[in-house]
């Protein structure tokens, strides 16, 4: 009887209560605004991120149109939200935000879910009307939002998500840190038997002195040997270190012989003697990364006891350098340490107390079979606000030269063009400024004027100094920076320890490749693995270890400059294993110097492939989702045909024969790279 009567019940009432159960979960919908997450999880490329305000701390306003709700933040930015398959859908209306003016800046938004590309903006300037996103998250679990340049140059990239709200069935988002990785290790370690590592090509101008160590990993004692060297050069067998002199211009031959107890190793090496030096990129460490404006004689002959007692310098590791602050700063009168007259009666420039014998240090450095490298800027001041070579440029390259300097920073900051017609009389000039900051001219002269300028003095030297041209991308540099002598040009603002930052300057390189080649390369900046940190303290580098192996493998491949900005002295077995895989590092050192260029992009994956001068090629296919994916590198992508031996660099382990694709999964921001050989 109590049956039917519900049975009844249920017939005459069910389709009222679906209707009341339907209309309490339209109800359970909410709607969680991004600006109440927890937005410290938020990494982003400059600044930090604001609730409700522009990444400046303005209201939020795109396109003239001000907003109340929202996330102010700059490119490359990026956040993961977890949401369990519980979300509805993402709204929100994206720019970039007033307060950079019109036209100027570059922001591209991107929707994610579980790794996937779910909607993309696109690419927006200062002053564009806002774009809306409405975006379906059904069955997604983790949502990411991620905010890019569009381009290699996040300057002005303040990004706004106005009103981004995500609409919940259930349950509430939550912002989350990226997952946390083991640290493991590829690298094999080196074999007890010797092996000659690093460059096999020298570039050296006639009548400088030369210096040359022969890197060579293998048990000590070890002896060496150089077959055909020319006349002028000597090596020294004990510790494999060829110095000397050439007079002509001539291309030569030699064989390098390494040998210990176990065997003997050989390897050709060419030396090129003429107007090109470093036709390979350099590699080295610089101490911007690390110790900063904190700078110090004693950290930098730290570096160079580390760089040989790590064994670095067997795998090719070659300048210390020294970035800003070894010159007189007037404008921390709060720091003793940086106080000094700034120049001699002569005019040439003096470093400051903490640097007190320039000669002795750069011979401390040679003594190692090292080289060693500064840092100036062509106004009158640095990045940093130390002195610098404006009007001074043919003094300070002599002096440089004299102290026994090899490379060269030279790093824009408080240029201006206008300063030109204040030569020989800019005193004055010079003190109108005020602070030290430059000016961006569009014009592709004035741009390159300073570089040639200081090129052309130090082209005078009797000693090869290498020219790193820094001014972050300005004028598209890598179609001049050749031209006015760069032996490397930055592309990029300054790298930090975050996948945001090494992302966006690692694979915003492509398409620039075309204008590098041996002796000039382009430069998304130095290394951030190890202890990083900008001075005075430091901490382990916030790149999971799977980002640092994309991190060097993509500046490998890129043909770029390798200078490590971790403390040297706090070396660990990880982040030693990334730095010392000579497979990997013969990537960036091949005599071809070409830098990859991108074959395949979907977003989330990307395949990067560049010629080796052995007939290889070396490829990386690239996961950029936080989840792991197939990455699939194509023979017709590639331009190969046929079968190829395919090796792994990192594990240095074939892995076989392929007939038109290689595939394989890569963990998330992580990498595999490999080298493909024709199989004749
Ligand atoms: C920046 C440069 C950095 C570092 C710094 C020194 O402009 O990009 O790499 O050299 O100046 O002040």
């Amino acid at each position: 009887m109590r049956a039917d009567f519900f049975i009844r019940r249920l017939q005459t009432f069910g389709p009222a209560i679906v209707l009341a159960l339907a209309i309490s979960a339209v109800r359970a919908e909410q709607a969680f605004p991004l600006s109440q997450l927890d937005l410290s999880k938020v990494q982003q490329g400059w600044g930090d991120p604001h609730a409700n305000q522009s990444v400046e701390g303005h209201a939020l306003s795109i396109g003239g149109q001000t907003f109340t709700n929202g996330l102010g933040t700059h490119a490359y930015s990026e956040l993961l939200v977890n949401v369990d398959g519980n979300a509805e859908k993402f709204t929100a209306q994206v720019g970039v935000d007033d307060e950079v003016g019109a036209g100027r800046g570059n922001a591209q938004f991107e929707v994610l879910g579980d790794g996937r590309l779910l909607w993309r903006s696109a690419v927006l300037h200062g002053g564009d009307a806002p774009q809306s996103a409405d975006v379906s998250l059904g069955g997604i679990k983790q949502l990411t939002l991620i905010v890019s340049s569009g381009s290699n140059n996040i300057d002005y990239a303040h990004a706004d998500w106005a009103n981004a709200e995500i609409n919940m069935r259930a349950g509430a988002p939550e912002a989350v840190s990226p997952p946390q990785e083991p640290a493991v290790i590829l690298t094999p370690q080196p074999s007890p038997e010797p092996r000659i590592n690093g460059t096999r090509i020298f570039g050296v101008r006639p009548g400088t002195p030369f210096l040359f160590t022969i890197p060579a990993t293998g048990d000590r004692p070890m002896t060496f040997g150089a077959d055909h060297l020319p006349k002028g050069l000597r090596l020294d067998s004990q510790t494999g270190r060829i110095t000397g002199e050439l007079k002509k211009a001539k291309t030569f031959i030699v064989t390098l012989h390494a040998k210990n107890a176990l065997g003997e190793a050989q390897e050709q090496f060419k030396i090129v003697c003429g107007p090109q030096i470093g036709l390979t990129p350099a590699m080295g460490w610089n101490s911007w990364n690390c110790f900063a404006s904190a700078v110090t004689e004693e950290d930098i002959k730290a570096a160079a006891d580390a760089m040989v007692k790590s064994g670095l310098i067997n795998h090719g590791w070659t300048y210390i350098n020294i970035d800003d602050f070894w010159e007189v700063n007037p404008h921390r009168a709060d720091d003793p340490t940086l106080q000094g007259p700034q120049r001699d009666a002569e005019g040439r420039i003096l470093p400051n107390p903490r640097f007190p014998d320039m000669p002795g240090l750069t011979a401390y450095v040679h003594g190692q079979g090292l080289k060693i490298g500064l840092y100036s800027s062509p106004g009158p001041w640095t990045c940093g606000g130390c002195v610098a070579s404006f009007d001074h440029e043919l003094l300070d390259a002599q002096r440089y030269a004299q102290w026994g300097f090899d490379y060269l920073k030279y790093d824009w900051c408080s240029y201006k063009p206008e300063l030109e017609s204040h030569r020989g009389h800019s005193a004055e000039f010079v003190k109108q400024l005020g602070g030290w900051s430059g000016s961006t001219p569009t014009d592709r002269a004035q741009l390159m004027r300073p570089y040639a300028i200081m090129h052309a003095a130090l082209e005078k030297q009797p000693r090869d100094i290498l020219f790193s041209l820094c001014q972050y991308g300005m004028g598209d540099v890598w179609k001049w920076g050749a031209q006015v002598g760069g032996n490397s040009w930055r592309t990029t603002g300054d790298i930090r320890d975050t996948w945001s930052s090494m992302s966006a300057n690692g694979f915003g390189e492509a398409g620039e490749g075309k204008y590098a080649g041996p002796g000039h390369f382009n430069d998304p900046d130095m290394l951030v693995v190890g202890y990083v940190g900008w001075g005075p303290s430091l901490h382990p580098t916030r790149l999971t270890p799977n980002e640092q192996y994309t991190h060097i493998s993509l500046w490998c491949l890129l043909a770029s400059p390798l200078l490590i900005g971790c403390d040297m002295t706090k070396l660990d077995p990880f982040t030693l294993s990334l730095l010392s895989n000579d497979e990997v590092l013969a990537v960036d050192q091949d005599p071809l110097a070409q830098q990859a260029s991108r074959v395949a992009d979907d977003g989330t994956q990307q395949v990067w492939a560049k010629d080796m001068e052995d007939g290889s090629k070396a490829v990386g296919l690239f996961n950029l989702s936080r989840s792991d994916v197939k990455v699939v590198a194509q023979w017709s992508e590639l331009g190969l045909t046929g079968r190829q031996r395919v090796r792994d660099l990192w594990r240095q382990k074939d892995l076989g024969e392929f007939s038109d694709r290689f595939e394989t999964t890569v963990p998330p921001h992580g990498v595999v790279l490999v080298r493909m050989w024709p199989v004749k």
